[in-house]
């Protein structure tokens, strides 16, 4: 049963034998300094490789070390800190200081409350994914707010973890906001959009319009145009008719007063200022295409369209482990103006990644 911030306070240490008795793994050295030999990450399964080729590549001096699907443990030379958890590593979804392995629930919540953790969040390894365990009502930590992260791996392997919480991480139980797609969506594509937005606190408004390149047959299109943005889709193939509802034949006589649709039926690579019109200000891509074609189009439209203050990508990859190419995708964006930079693996995502660009106030917004 998870423990939501309300029940945490009213739990008592009933007995620390117990408690000493359930600790097989004690690795958090000193739980006022916040330290620990180990840190351990949560990840998509089948990921778990392309997260060390990352860490290895950000030349952190982390080695991996005890691994299950989708949890990965580190160590270091130097005991981690809880500042060492600043670190962007897009394969991980949570990162946390590990204060090692329980054999119960209650006696890694019970290690976690000690070490000051002001809300509990539960993470569990089940069919095929790992995944956040969602509590309705659950409050989100605000920023600054230790929260512990406990993740069942078995029936008596439960892992206890610290971190917290910041601008730009996700606020849910293992990065994982647990989200259901309404059945009106016509693709999967929907749960990747609302998951970058939340993970991200990403915020849309009446006055955006959003330009997604690879739009068929349109499920991100129905979730920007229920978030009250207008969109902008370029792409040959048919949209769905729940999206088409919405849609305007002639990008010039587009309404003030309600979210509209555009479909610019062609490829992208033919896709005109014309089609766009002066007022477009995010970019979105979700073709099948590789990193370096959707970047090229993206410094081209963001020319077309110089009022684009954000980017949301999801880069298609043929191997996880193209993550190491990262430092380039930042570059790219960077040169086009884009300050804060962000790549994620979302809960959502198979094989790729949710690239994220923002400039101006937007991106102040997400700044640590
Ligand atoms: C994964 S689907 C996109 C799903 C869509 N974003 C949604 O929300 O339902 C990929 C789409 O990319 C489109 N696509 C592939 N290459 C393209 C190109 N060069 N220009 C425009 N669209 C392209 C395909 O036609 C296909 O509809």
């Amino acid at each position: 049963m998870p423990v939501g911030i309300g029940r945490l306070g009213e739990e008592k240490v009933q007995n620390r034998n117990a408690l000493a008795e359930g600790l097989r793994v004690p690795t958090l050295r000193s739980m006022s300094e916040r330290s620990a030999e180990f840190v351990f990450a949560l990840c998509n399964p089948e990921s778990e490789r392309a997260m060390k080729v990352e860490v290895e590549m950000m030349k952190l001096g982390w080695r991996s070390s005890y691994q299950r699907r989708g949890f990965v443990t580190f160590k270091s030379d130097q005991p981690f800190k809880i500042d060492d958890l600043a670190v962007e590593i897009a394969c991980a979804r949570r990162l946390c200081l590990s204060h090692g392995k329980f054999k119960t629930r209650e006696h890694a919540v019970e290690a976690l409350k000690e070490s000051g953790a002001m809300l509990i969040h539960d993470a569990k390894y089940e069919l095929s994914k790992m995944r956040g365990v969602t509590v309705e009502n659950q409050e989100h930590p605000k920023i600054g707010d230790l929260v512990g992260t406990v993740v069942e791996l078995g029936e008596s392997e439960f892992w206890a973890g610290l971190h917290r919480h910041q601008k730009a991480i996700s606020p849910d139980p293992g990065g994982d906001s647990g989200v259901l797609m309404p059945d009106s969506s016509p693709s999967r594509a929907w749960l990747k959009l609302e998951e970058a937005v939340r993970f991200w606190g990403l915020e849309f408004t009446p006055q955006d319009i959003v330009v997604e390149l690879g739009c068929a047959p349109g499920g991100v299109v129905l979730a920007l145009l229920d978030r009250g943005a207008s969109v902008i889709g370029v792409d040959p193939a048919k949209m769905a008719d729940v999206v088409m509802e919405h849609a305007i034949t002639d990008r010039r006589e587009a309404p003030n007063d309600r979210p509209w649709f555009y479909h610019c039926k062609k490829p992208a690579a033919l896709a005109a200022k014309r089609d766009l019109g002066p007022e477009v200000t995010w970019f979105m891509s979700d073709m099948n295409q590789a990193p370096s074609v959707v970047l090229k189009e993206c410094e081209r439209f963001k020319k077309m369209a110089p009022g684009i203050r954000g980017v949301l990508i999801t880069l298609k990859l043929t191997s996880m482990e193209q993550v190491a190419e990262k430092a380039d995708w930042f570059s790219a964006l960077r040169e086009m103006g884009f300050t804060t930079v962000r790549l994620q693996q979302l809960s959502v995502n198979h094989r790729e990644f949710a690239l994220l660009g923002l400039r101006g106030s937007s991106a102040e917004a997400l700044q640590p």
